[in-house]
């Protein structure tokens, strides 16, 4: 039977192939080249849907899903990250919320080295610099870094994103320390990963890797007195979700050199960044493009398709979160 399926933002051809040849009628709301819908366009065109596609720019709170009625079945959000769906308002009214775990992993733990790479070696400033036509000449002194190689590596989170950014980080010799709600003895035994408390964590290592979802537990799990703990040398990479690290304390680590770098792709109030970080040298700012290859975003749309198309078959759709 062919069902209404809002999908909020463009997503890529993968992805809306599967809801096409299962029937349904496709309603983008916003093409690529537009921002997100607003909270007044998910209002007016939710009556009558049964299906709901979104991505981590989509707030999806009550008043929302109330607005949708009741053939509403799904909200299925193209990121592995749920933190913009209100689960329990969903769960109550009988709407189930499904995620895109396992398919995003390799090229996300890809984006969080590229940063921690790109923080330590300096490659913003570098750049920066050399655009501006301020490169003059090599230099003995000249934008020198901590090594990467070898260093001690502190994973605070270790998921399946964690474990493969780990598992990098054994390609650079580096020693792997983790902290983990859970001991993980697989991990321990193929990386030789070390479970650590996480203020050990943060000042035994030299680089520490953020990968824990953002809840309640979790919101500015490092902040002003965690940074502290942190080395003159330490690097501080986050790819998980911007408000688990608390912004304005730790612009203030890096303008003091608390700290001497940090590498972020999300931040507390995207697209929003705190205007201190922005004027400072050493942190590298990506605009939220951890899961953004081109294979990995075609496989994302894809895992969030079936999930719509087992929901209207009356299926629990295989990355139900609150089933
Ligand atoms: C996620 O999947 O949660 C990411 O943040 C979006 O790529």
């Amino acid at each position: 039977m062919s069902e209404k399926v809002i999908v909020a933002r463009e997503i890529p051809d993968a992805g809306l192939r599967i809801l096409r040849e299962a029937g349904h009628e496709v309603i983008t709301l916003s093409d690529a080249s537009q921002p997100p819908p607003s909270h007044g366009d998910l209002f007016s065109a939710l009556p009558g849907a049964a299906a709901l596609l979104t991505t981590v720019t989509e707030k999806i709170d009550a008043g929302v899903l109330g607005a949708a009625g009741r053939r509403l079945r799904i909200v299925s959000n193209m990121a592995v990250g749920y933190d913009n769906i209100d689960v329990e308002a969903a769960t109550q009214r009988g709407i189930t919320v499904t995620n895109t775990p396992g398919v995003l992993d390799e090229t996300t733990a890809d984006t969080a080295f590229m940063l921690l790479l790109a923080a330590a070696r300096r490659l913003g400033e570098g750049e920066r610099l050399l655009r501006a036509g301020e490169w003059h000449a090599w230099g003995p002194k000249q934008l020198v870094g901590p090594d990467v190689w070898g260093k001690t590596l502190g994973i605070v989170g270790l998921g399946r994103i964690g474990e493969a950014v780990a598992r990098r980080a054994r390609g650079f010799g580096m020693k792997i320390l983790y902290h983990a709600r859970s001991e993980k003895p697989g991990a321990e035994a193929e990386l030789q990963a070390e479970r650590s408390e996480l203020e050990d964590l943060l000042r035994d290592s030299d680089f520490v890797s953020i990968h824990t979802p953002l809840n309640e537990g979790t919101r500015h799990l490092i902040g002003a007195r965690e940074l502290s703990l942190m080395g003159e040398s330490a690097v501080l990479v986050n790819t998980s979700r911007g408000p688990v690290v608390d912004e304005a304390a730790l612009a203030d680590a890096l303008a003091e050199g608390t700290i001497f770098a940090a590498g972020l792709d999300v931040y507390e109030e995207e697209p929003k960044v705190h205007p201190k970080l922005m004027e400072l040298d050493n942190v590298v700012l990506a605009p939220h493009i951890g899961s953004a290859s081109i294979e990995t975003r075609d496989k994302m749309a894809s895992v969030a398709a079936e999930n719509v198309v087992a929901a209207l078959r009356g299926e629990t759709p295989p990355n139900a979160v609150n089933s």
